[in-house]
């Protein structure tokens, strides 16, 4: 690797390379990350991007400055999208990332080793500085180890997730893990070393097999405990002990450089749909502060009884709404949105509701109308809704989603979680309890206050400018 200066003692341009995981939910987050790093001036970008799930490269606005995007895995194209998620939530999401690992390793060494040839060879691109991976890549780090270049891990999940993955080891250890029986009773069981998680919050996926599970979030600390540091999309403000606990449990130096979506060009360009933007001058027309958004991001599911109920919870909650109903949202079906709606209930909301496949989330979090998320509590969602003050009601289904819904409730007091069967009347006293009672306007406060909090921190001396000029200067050293 080329110094990081030139014979005149200036600092000269560098190369990072960055490789997400193929969901929309991590692409965002990396190219995010890529544009705050651009913006700082002293760095080009070379983004790998498995052959399956690639953003339209022609919509990314710098395509041409600075960014190079390269395919990794165009020869296992067909058997990386087999092992994409297609029973919904109820997919082994674990297995599946396990799997692609196998499958891109072999084709990223190749690629890899072609870039750092280029840059041995001397021509006019800058020298690779460091890879920025997914800290699901693990196996993609390993490459990146064999052939010396230094890397750096991206959480695209909160601090307390990756908590409390590094405590499964212990779980395991004192028999709490593998899980005895689905037993409620057990299930509901708080875990002393993880408060106020309870055990169901850490167990990943129904159809993961333990084993599976203990394998995938091994290599995820891995991936963490092995980097020069971890990159996590928050800030310090909200999670500043997990932060701590990760930095001392595995002593790596933990980068907030979040909310990354608010220091970072807007992500029409990594949206893997085409966002319907006309959603914003209905919200235009409605009153502040008095609709409820409803999405489950990009791989949460439901089944058609659940669409029904849902439908009907909102139709009976008389308040206006904004709902996504992505084209895959119901398990296995493709079909147009206004085929899955049950009759009576475009009568039942018209002028009330408005129903699109894919929103720019963004802005309508952003607008003044909003007033409340029901979200599936992915981290990219929770944080968005939490830097633009919007209270959520929690519907987690696997992965990260419910130690995300548990620390909206029960730590930052901006939402609570819909337990059990989804059933109308207790979506329709949820959504009455956001927005029309004091409860909600309580948790509606505390999620502006953690807003403000949030603008804070990406000011000018704030922690995470701090932390993000302290990353640079890290790359810059490498
Ligand atoms: C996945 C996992 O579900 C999540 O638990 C993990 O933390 C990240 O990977 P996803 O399901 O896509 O992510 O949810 P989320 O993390 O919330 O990301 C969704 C992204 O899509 C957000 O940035 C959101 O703004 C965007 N989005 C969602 C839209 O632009 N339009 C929509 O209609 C819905």
């Amino acid at each position: 690797f080329s110094p990081a200066s030139d014979g005149d003692g200036r600092k000269s341009r560098r190369r990072v390379l960055m490789f997400p995981l193929p969901f929309q939910g991590h692409i965002t987050p990396m190219l995010q990350l890529a544009d705050v790093l651009r913006s700082h001036g002293e760095f080009d970008v070379t983004i790998f991007q498995a052959a399956v799930n690639e953003p339209d490269r022609a919509r990314h606005p710098a395509a041409a400055a600075g960014y190079r995007f390269v395919t990794v895995g165009a020869g296992v194209a067909a058997a990386l999208a087999e092992t994409f998620p297609n029973r919904g939530a109820n997919s082994d999401f674990a297995g599946m990332i396990l799997r692609m690992n196998e499958l891109l390793r072999a084709p990223f060494e190749d690629i890899l080793r072609e870039v750092l040839a280029e840059d041995a060879a001397g021509d006019d691109a800058p020298a690779a500085a460091c890879l920025v991976v997914d800290s699901n890549l693990r196996w993609m780090q390993e490459v990146a180890e064999r052939l010396g270049v230094p890397t750096l891990s991206l959480r695209t999940g909160g601090a307390a997730c990756l908590v409390a993955y590094m405590t499964i080891p212990e779980l395991c250890d004192k028999g709490v893990l593998p899980l005895q029986s689905r037993d409620p009773l057990q299930l509901d069981m708080p875990l002393t070393e993880l408060p106020p998680l309870r055990l169901r919050d850490v167990l990943f996926s129904a159809t993961t097999t333990h084993d599976t599970m203990a394998t995938c979030l091994e290599r995820i600390i891995e991936s963490s405990r092995r980097s020069s540091g971890v990159i996590v999309n928050t800030f310090d403000d909200l999670e500043n002990s997990d932060l701590q606990k990760i930095a001392n449990g595995l002593g790596v130096p933990a980068y907030a450089v979040g909310p990354l979506h608010k220091i970072s060009a807007g992500m029409e360009s990594s949206s893997l749909l085409a966002q319907d933007r006309s959603c914003l001058e209905w919200l235009d027309k409605q009153e502040t502060e008095s609709v409820l958004y409803v999405s489950f991001g990009s791989l949460a599911s439901m089944d058609p009884e659940e669409l029904l109920e849902t439908a009907w919870g909102l139709a009976n909650s008389k308040t206006p709404f904004l709902w996504v109903i992505r084209p895959n949202l119901v398990h296995g079906s493709l079909q147009q949105v206004s085929c899955l709606l049950p009759d009576g209930f475009e009568e039942a909301t018209r002028g009330r509701g408005t129903v699109i496949s894919w929103a720019p989330q963004q802005d309508v979090l952003r607008h003044r109308a909003v007033g409340g998320f029901w979200t599936h509590s992915g981290w990219n969602s929770t944080l968005e809704s939490i830097c633009d003050g919007v209270p959520m009601i929690c519907r987690p289904q696997f992965a990260d989603q419910m130690i995300n819904a548990r620390y909206v409730q029960e730590v930052w007091e901006v939402g609570f979680e819909l337990e059990g069967k989804l059933e109308r009347g207790m979506i329709e006293r949820a959504v009455t309890k956001l927005l029309r009672e004091e409860e909600g306007r309580e948790m509606r406060q505390k999620a502006k206050d953690l807003k403000n909090k949030a603008a804070v921190c990406i000011e000018e001396g704030g922690s995470t400018r701090n932390t993000i000029n302290m990353l640079v200067n890290l790359i810059m050293s490498f």
